[in-house]
């Protein structure tokens, strides 16, 4: 026993893999997934959504209560049981001696961490900062960009509150405009939306704030065209990946944009008050950090956008185990699971009278998020009576335009779960 402590401490102060810290029983669950993987190589991402024997073993590797129907994992998800253990782990460590272990040793393994991230999202380790979450990446970037009075940002009326708290922030303190456009719900087609951003162009913006997918709705907005338009007219870009990191198969790179932000905890399933701010390489310069960084900080070193000071170590190690865990499941085949679990609801439920959506089903503009409604009755009501009846577990979105409730399945969701989801719209949809 000591000696596998010792061992631990070891490998985590040489820490070269977040495997390095797996326990038996971690590695087993973990090695079930991966074998079931390798299992359904042959098969493609599509037909994988579909392998039951496949997806049952990742359920298996959760902790999730059976006292709830949880679909509304948009707002935050749970870890895989090897996450939480991990995580576990590390705050025992650090607790031996927090200034020690905190600083001398698990706060080595960052780099690793930060290795692992950028080979995630395609990018260079040299562009990601570690940090808590999309609020904190996005507004570093907010209140950290040079812009002065009259300057014009554009977004539109469906993009997260807490970042247009922080524009707003800026229009009240240093003059800017905030321009906020509203979308087509759901659009025809994705041109509609580029559409709309190009007519709200003026000579005086400098800044496109886009979400890649709008969390009311899901909606998969078309990042890299309205990207390469801003481009064209000098505009700089933020995208809003709160929605789209792990839950679409994509890179950072291809989105095309200068700026970037996301929360771990929410489809990469890592520890909660987790995330990362990319900085395109040649814009970390000018970007100024939040909190301040050390006089002879190289300004191009993206590490200045981390002093916070200190921080949950454990929580910043255990990204590493979610995403080994999500690599085992692989990027595609979790995208096309998470499609699949949305269709598999919504293709029934859109057929019950009274049933509308405010997200289009294409593949390409939706895949786990799904906003419907019941005419006539309060999305309040409907998440009301869907929890009190059901334990069925949603949120409600109330917007000037639109209204309705947000489900959200995840990968370890039941297909029995949604089948006892739709026998509660319908009966709701009755009355
Ligand atoms: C689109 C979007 N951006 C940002 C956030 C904020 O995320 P966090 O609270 O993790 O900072 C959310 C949260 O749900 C979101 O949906």
């Amino acid at each position: 026993m000591k000696n596998d402590r010792r061992n631990f401490i070891k490998q985590a102060g040489t820490l070269t893999g977040a495997a390095a810290t797996i326990s038996l029983l971690d590695m087993l669950s973990f090695e079930n997934v991966k074998a079931a993987s390798s299992r359904i190589q042959n098969l493609s991402p599509k037909d994988a959504a579909r392998d039951e024997d496949f997806w049952f073993t990742v359920q298996q590797a959760y902790t999730v209560s059976s006292e709830i129907i949880n679909l509304n994992n948009g707002g935050v998800s749970p870890q895989p049981l090897v996450t939480q253990n991990a995580l576990d782990r590390y705050v025992r460590i650090c607790n031996e001696g927090p200034a020690y272990y905190m600083w001398s040793v698990l706060g080595n393994g960052r780099e690793n961490v930060r290795n692992k991230l950028a080979e995630l999202a395609g990018v260079s380790a040299e562009e990601i900062a570690i940090n808590r979450n999309t609020s904190e990446a996005l507004e570093t970037v907010i209140f950290g960009l040079d812009l002065k009075a009259g300057d014009e940002i554009l977004t539109t009326n469906q993009d997260y509150p807490n970042m247009m708290n922080a524009w707003n922030q800026r229009v009240k303190r240093d003059g800017l405009k905030l321009t906020t456009i509203s979308i087509p719900v759901p659009p025809k087609d994705l041109s509609e939306i580029v559409d709309v951003y190009r007519k709200a162009i003026t000579p005086k913006t400098k800044i496109i704030h886009v979400s890649h997918v709008i969390f009311m709705t899901g909606q998969i907005m078309p990042v890299r065209e309205i990207a390469d338009m801003a481009h064209e007219k000098g505009i700089e870009v933020i995208c809003d990946g709160a929605h789209s990191f792990a839950h679409l198969d994509y890179k950072i790179s291809d989105l095309h944009c200068d700026y970037f932000g996301t929360s771990l905890h929410k489809w990469l399933c890592a520890p909660f008050g987790s995330g990362l701010l990319y900085v395109k390489k040649e814009k970390i310069e000018k970007l100024w950090p939040l909190l301040g960084a050390p006089k002879d900080f190289s300004t191009t070193d993206i590490r200045k956008f981390e002093h916070l000071g200190t921080r949950s170590f454990p929580i910043e190690l255990a990204i590493g185990n979610s995403i080994d865990f999500h690599n085992g499941i692989g990027s595609k085949r979790k995208e096309e699971r998470l499609r699949y679990l949305k269709n598999y609801w919504a293709e029934k439920v859109v057929r019950f009278p009274k049933v509308k959506f405010n997200t289009s089903l294409m593949d390409n503009q939706s895949c786990a998020i799904c906003n419907f409604t019941i005419e006539g009755m309060e999305p309040a009501k409907i998440h009301e009576e869907l929890f009190s009846k059901y334990k069925i577990y949603t949120t409600t979105i109330t917007h000037d335009e639109f209204k309705g409730v947000r489900i959200t399945p995840h990968v370890y969701t039941k297909i029995k779960d949604l089948d006892f989801f739709v026998s509660a719209v319908e009966k709701i949809a009755k009355g």
